[in-house]
């Protein structure tokens, strides 16, 4: 990639969900090119083993801040939180995510249903709207003021929703609707918006075993036409490519990174 090694410097990026998977490796990516980082999640001991990767490769201003996204109050404190430590958030990324096991969207419990949309849909709009108008009067940044990028899912596509897990697949699509929205929301305050989905990748949410994912893949028919499971820093790496300002007339797009899978379905 071209880009200025520390093109971040002075910028703050703010992951949610960065005490694991690809949240923890856009933070070590990040840092590496210069960014503060306020990192977000429930779970504190993942934040804080995050916290010692990033430090073991970048010296680096890192606020951890444990809050569940998907309740308002908790987000609102930590956006008092952000802005008592830092004086910008340059890039949002909203990646804090649950996958809600595997049904049928119309076997799923109500329980299931209220959990997967309050986590995953509910969170980033409680954390966007409580940082957006901030982002807003970053002028200082311009030609773009902020970038927010939202990590959605190839099941959220049309090619890829998926029956095996209907509630998650949903949740996901309204990703995807939410980064357009907010993409002619806010592009008049020059702050653009994407969305990178994701295909499958190593991660905790598939037990960090190929073979489950391979498992899966086979159970469901699908072939990947570049075939190689992803890797988390691929992501990070889109991510990096999307905060640049080689990305800055890009606007209101859902990059799909998942090898051609979404394509080939049904084809291969
Ligand atoms: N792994 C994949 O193959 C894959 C594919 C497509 C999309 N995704 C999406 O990528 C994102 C990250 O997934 P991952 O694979 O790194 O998963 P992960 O489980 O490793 O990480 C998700 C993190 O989010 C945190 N989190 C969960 N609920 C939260 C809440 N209410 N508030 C704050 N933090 C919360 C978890 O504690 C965890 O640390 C998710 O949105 C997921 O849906 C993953």
């Amino acid at each position: 990639m071209s880009i200025n090694e520390r093109f971040l410097e002075n910028k703050v990026v703010l992951i949610t969900g960065a005490g694991s998977g690809f949240g923890r490796e856009m933070a070590i990516q990040f840092a590496k090119r210069g960014a503060s980082l306020a990192l977000n999640d429930i779970n504190i001991d993942g934040l804080n083993e995050t916290k010692k990767l990033v430090l073991e490769e970048s010296d680096t201003d890192i606020l951890l801040v444990k809050a569940d996204i998907s309740n308002s109050s908790e987000v609102k404190q930590m956006a008092k939180e952000v802005f008592n430590k830092f004086d910008n958030v340059f890039v949002l990324i909203n990646n804090a995510g649950i996958d809600g096991g595997t049904y049928k969207s119309l076997s799923a419990s109500e329980e299931i249903y209220d959990k997967v949309m309050a986590v995953n849909v509910k969170g980033m709009w409680n954390v966007t709207k409580a940082f957006f108008r901030k982002m807003k009067g970053q002028r200082q940044f311009r030609p773009v003021r902020a970038k927010i990028i939202n990590i959605a899912s190839c099941a959220g596509t049309n090619n890829g929703i998926n029956p095996f897990i209907g509630i998650y697949s949903v949740s996901k699509a309204a990703v995807i609707a939410f980064t357009k929205l907010w993409a002619l929301e806010l592009g008049s305050s020059d702050i653009t918006v994407n969305a990178i989905s994701p295909g499958v990748f190593l991660t905790p949410i598939y037990k960090n075993d190929p073979n489950l994912i391979r498992q899966f893949l086979k159970s469901r028919g699908v072939k990947l036409p570049i075939n190689r499971i992803g890797k988390a820093r691929w992501v990070a790496e889109l991510a990096l490519f999307l905060a640049s300002p080689m990305a800055d007339y890009i606007t209101g797009q859902n990059l799909i990174l998942d090898g051609g899978m979404t394509v080939s379905i049904n084809k291969l």
